[in-house]
């Protein structure tokens, strides 16, 4: 097992109705709140009107319309603007991950004087931002319990995961109640990023008994609750297991004292969401498979087997080869059965720009030290079979 040094100082409050706890909250801070949310599904469901009630009194200043794969320019820039010029106390992200990461930028952006590219790409090490408090509204990425904000920049291709334990949100409220709206593609969309995020951790060199029960243990829920929650959106216990296992998935609890992994398959899904601006969760779903087939060797064998067996329930009498293959059949079928395209020329992408993509990821993501390590070939390979 290996050191670490661990830290999540989230305040998550869970359940239905718990945003009537929102006042409480803060008021530990100033009066003048950067309310910042996407493009309205939160006016739909009726969150933004109940927010604006709870937090009557205090000083609002919006900024809306932030995009799915956040943008850089206008959205940081335009939310780092006004905390300037409205001398913000503290952030209320209200909606998916993509609100919640854009805030976090802009939370660094706002307590820096120079650009905030600066920080986003790590030239510049933050030294505070402001608070943030999240209501999140779409079960999937873990945002609401980690130190990440991953953030695109259209001129340059470039996606990045832009982290700092500044960024923790003080504190997320989490009512299952408020992903009762979100669509079936995003419904599978999440299950397939919060799925990739444990198989991340999952697959690696050195793992515990105790990480991987809980990835195991993920996984099965994911794809148990997962279902349920496609087939009725309105289940409340399935919604809410499922949005508690989102939220274990990126802030390193399934993965303490394991080696690191390097996070392939995330690394090569940036790229594609930088370039098409596709849904990351689905993204994530066409490679993964891919990457496993990939990757199957002799050195990597007992993980897959492990996978197989723990998690899809394939017999352990079958031969070790064997066991591999359906574990990596039965994923690819799981994502297809909740209705993701499996092919990128589904999504528009076709093979003109591999070469540039793979190029941009081998020189950006340092996958050359992931658990298998991987070539620019290595990933032109893996992006071509996903055709
Ligand atoms: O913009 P609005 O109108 O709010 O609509 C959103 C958006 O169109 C909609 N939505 C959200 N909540 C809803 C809802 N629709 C109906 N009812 C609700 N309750 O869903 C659409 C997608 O929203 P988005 O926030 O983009 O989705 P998600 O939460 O999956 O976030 C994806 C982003 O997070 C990044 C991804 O790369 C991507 O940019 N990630 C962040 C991570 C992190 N912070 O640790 C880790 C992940 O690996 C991931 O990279
Ligand atoms: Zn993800």
């Amino acid at each position: 097992m290996q050191n670490f040094d661990y830290q999540t100082p989230t305040r998550l409050v869970f359940g239905k109705g718990v945003i009537e706890k929102l006042p409480e909250v803060m008021a530990q801070f100033g009066k003048r709140i950067l309310l910042t949310y996407g493009g309205g599904s939160i006016k739909k469901i009726g969150l933004y009107q109940k927010v604006l009630e709870l937090l009557k009194g205090y000083e609002i200043v919006e900024l809306s319309g932030i995009q799915p794969n956040p943008k850089y320019d206008p959205s940081v820039l335009d939310g780092v603007r006004l905390c300037k010029e409205h001398n913000i106390d503290v952030i209320l992200a209200v909606g998916g991950g993509s609100v919640l990461d854009c805030s976090k930028a802009i939370a660094a952006g706002a307590k820096y004087d120079g650009d905030p590219w600066d920080l986003i790409s790590y030239k510049v090490k933050a030294q505070a931002a402001l608070p943030i408090v999240d209501i999140i509204t779409l079960a999937a990425t873990g945002s609401e319990y980690d130190t990440y904000g991953v953030i695109s920049r259209t001129e340059t291709n470039d996606k990045i995961g832009y982290g700092d334990p500044l960024l923790y949100p003080h504190t997320s409220f989490l009512d299952p109640v408020f992903t009762f709206s979100v669509s079936r593609k995003q419904t599978a969309a999440g299950i397939a990023d919060a799925m990739n995020h444990t198989m991340e951790q999952y697959f690696t060199a050195d793992t515990t008994l105790l990480n991987d029960g809980f990835c195991e243990s993920m996984l099965r829920s994911l794809m148990v609750n997962g279902r349920k929650c496609l087939e009725n959106p309105e289940e409340y216990t399935a919604r809410a297991e499922m949005m508690l296992a989102c939220t274990y998935g990126c802030n390193g609890i399934l993965s303490l004292g394991n080696s690191p992994s390097g996070w392939p398959c995330h690394g090569i899904e940036h790229a594609l969401s930088a370039y098409y601006d596709i849904t990351h969760g689905e993204g994530l779903a066409i490679i993964t498979p891919r990457w496993m087939r990939h990757i199957l060797s002799e050195r990597t064998l007992p993980r897959f087997v492990k996978y197989g067996i723990n998690v899809f329930g394939i017999d352990p009498a079958l031969p070790e080869r064997e066991i591999a293959e359906k574990a990596i059949e039965e994923t690819y079928r799981f994502f297809e059965s909740i209705g993701i395209p499996m092919h990128l020329r589904e999504m528009g992408i076709d093979s003109s720009r591999l070469d540039e993509m793979a190029h941009h990821i081998a020189v950006n993501e340092g996958l050359e030290n992931a658990y298998v390590p991987l070539s620019e070939q290595d990933i032109k390979e893996i992006l071509t079979e996903s055709l």
